[in-house]
């Protein structure tokens, strides 16, 4: 199967994710990304599960934060880095995202570095400029999955056609392949749910992320189904 992460962001209260972590099908390519309070709910019950950030600093006094050793003590397997809504809300810069990405693999969590154009007309400037701020001139390993998320279709009930994500994730591919001799994994993220996500499995993607239509067990079970 190509894998299914699944972004709750700030969604489900606790009586919510009780029902949701007793339902969910238990599938090693199925991830689960909830609010961190959430996470020992999921790893108790053996769900593969990651956090949707980590702390970029190496300090433990700052208030607030989650480092990556933390979550990995806790039964995180992955970590979101750099997900549109931090870069474009938070103004996470290339420093932070590199510093995540560091900790996040000293830890031995595996990174999913999200990336994605703000428009079709800065699509090929926005990604060489994320990917050459996220991992400069070396690659910091190559477990380090990517999330092509393009900003335009997060939310919007669009998802790109499979022609254009076999373009987009073939260019990264390429791209990445040209610079750090190595081709990533690569997911597709936007607009993706029970109704398109069979159709979306025909693209190159090596699998999809997930955010409203993850919120809703019976989604997420029609979702499996068509990757299967
Ligand atoms: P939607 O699936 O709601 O478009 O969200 C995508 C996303 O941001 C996942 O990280």
């Amino acid at each position: 199967m190509k894998k299914l992460f699944l972004n709750h962001k700030m969604n489900l209260l606790l009586k919510d994710i009780e029902g949701y972590v007793d339902k969910i099908p238990k599938d090693k390519d199925l991830v689960v990304f909830p609010s961190n309070i959430y996470i020992p709910l999921f790893t108790s019950e053996n769900v593969p599960v990651g956090s949707q950030d980590v702390s970029a600093s190496k300090r433990n006094n700052m208030t607030s934060e989650v480092s990556a050793t933390q979550l990995k003590n806790s039964g995180a397997a992955y970590v979101l880095v750099g997900h549109s809504e931090r870069r474009a809300i938070y103004q996470e810069e290339s420093s932070q995202i590199r510093s995540k990405l560091e900790n996040a693999v000293e830890a031995g969590l595996i990174p999913v570095l999200c990336i994605g154009e703000q428009s079709v007309e800065t699509r090929y400037t926005d990604l060489k400029q994320q990917i050459k701020e996220a991992f400069g001139d070396s690659l910091i390993s190559e477990n380090i999955i990517i999330a092509y998320e393009p900003l335009f279709a997060i939310g919007s009930g669009q998802a790109l056609s499979v022609e254009e994500i076999d373009e987009m994730i073939h260019w990264i591919k390429s791209y990445m392949k040209e610079i750090y001799h190595y081709e990533p994994f690569i997911i597709y993220g936007g607009s993706v749910n029970d109704e398109n996500i069979k159709e979306l499995s025909l693209s190159i993607a090596d699998g999809f992320l997930a955010g409203g239509a993850s919120l809703e067990i019976e989604k997420v079970k029609r979702m499996i189904e068509a990757l299967k």
